[in-house]
């Protein structure tokens, strides 16, 4: 009964009268653009639809097709996508474009086999793009199509262990024909469902093949094993300003967490908290430099950070000062600041001292 001929039609007819509409979808009965799937697909890899959709409608406004991506500097790409985090993505989203170009001439290739080699496009990726955008019949398998899976056979493994056991039966149940929609109506009854908490069983049009729900508690999957708590980085950033307002900020290391960005520099983050005398060690001069209240929190994937900051100014004199080394950094007015590509946790620091200095 639980397989791709009895309930893939189902779905199917209730995904062709509850899709949602998604600014990167083609209207019914048309193809997608191969290039607005695959755009799509990668800022939605860390991010929630509802925060997509305002920078994915200005990506292609701006850049609507692969080749004038492919022409932009990158850092107008970084610009464009400061707000979405995860900048990793940006940069081979970039380079992926110029690959495009050089190998395929423009086009993106239609079989997963080829996408998974493209910079930025892992395992889902490539087969939520075949599969969308070519109709291929991709199996693919993201947090929504997990949960939905886990629960209509009331899979008792707990993830991470459970997903082989998931993948199978999420291939069973794939159709041979519009596997592009039957992708995306598996998201979309994830999504506005099949929720992780609360789901609402009397919609679903698979209630009656739902084993989790005959057993009266579906939030109960999927099942996780638990999890370890964050560690916790700590660090003290140093927010200096110039007589003219003008805040002193330097570009992050290429390589590693927020590569190549811009940012308030700051102490090494690491576990054990810093003592003043460590902290002044750590500035990146010896100004007199004093805290302010507060502290900016921020989550990365692998740990939880709490930077408390430190403020300075530097006078006219100090400017001159040769022993101050003010190469490795450049001044920016605050009216400007809006226009780099200053990740979230930055502009939580600049928007913490700025406040702090009001108060
Ligand atoms: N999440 C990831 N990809 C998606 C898509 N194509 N539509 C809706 N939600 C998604």
């Amino acid at each position: 009964m639980n397989d791709s001929r009895e309930l893939a039609p189902i779905l199917l007819r209730w995904y062709d009268r509850h899709a949602r509409t998604l600014p990167w979808r083609a209207p019914r009965g048309e193809r997608p653009d191969p290039y607005r799937v695959w755009l799509a697909e990668i800022m939605l890899q860390q991010t929630t639809v509802p925060a997509v959709a305002p920078f994915f409608r200005r990506f292609v406004a701006r850049w609507p097709t692969v080749a004038a991506l492919a022409e932009t500097p990158l850092d107008d790409v970084l610009r464009a996508w400061a707000g979405l985090g995860y900048y990793a993505r940006a940069r081979n989203l970039h380079k992926c474009a110029r690959v495009v170009m050089d190998e395929y001439e423009g086009r993106l290739p239609d079989d997963e086999a080829a996408l998974r080699k493209l910079p930025g496009i892992g395992r889902y990726t490539a087969a939520a793009i075949a599969a969308i955008a070519f109709d291929r019949p991709a199996v693919v398998i993201d947090g929504n199509v997990e949960r939905v899976i886990a629960r209509l056979h009331a899979i008792d493994i707990p993830l991470p262990k459970g997903r082989r056991v998931i993948a199978e039966a999420a291939g069973a149940l794939a159709p041979a024909s519009r596997p592009g929609d039957f992708a995306q109506a598996m998201m979309d009854l994830g999504a506005t469902i099949c929720t992780a908490r609360a789901p609402r069983c009397m919609l679903c049009p698979w209630n009656e093949f739902c084993a989790a729900r005959r057993g009266g508690e579906p939030e109960r999957y999927p099942r996780r094993e638990r999890k370890r708590v964050k560690p916790m980085r700590r660090g003290i950033a140093f927010f200096l300003r110039r007589a003219d307002g003008a805040v002193w900020l330097r570009r992050r290391p290429e390589r590693g967490l927020l590569g190549g960005m811009m940012e308030v520099p700051s102490t090494p983050w690491r576990e054990r908290a810093w003592s003043d005398a460590a902290a002044r060690r750590a500035a990146p001069m010896a100004l007199a430099w004093h805290e302010l209240p507060g502290e900016v929190r921020h989550g990365f994937t692998h740990f939880a950070l709490e930077l408390k900051v430190w403020a300075a100014r530097v006078g006219r004199a100090a400017m001159r000062d040769e022993r101050l080394a003010f190469d490795d950094g450049e001044w920016v007015a605050v009216d400007r600041l809006d226009e780099l590509a200053l990740p979230t946790l930055m502009k939580k620091v600049v928007a913490h001292a700025l406040k702090a200095e009001q108060e």
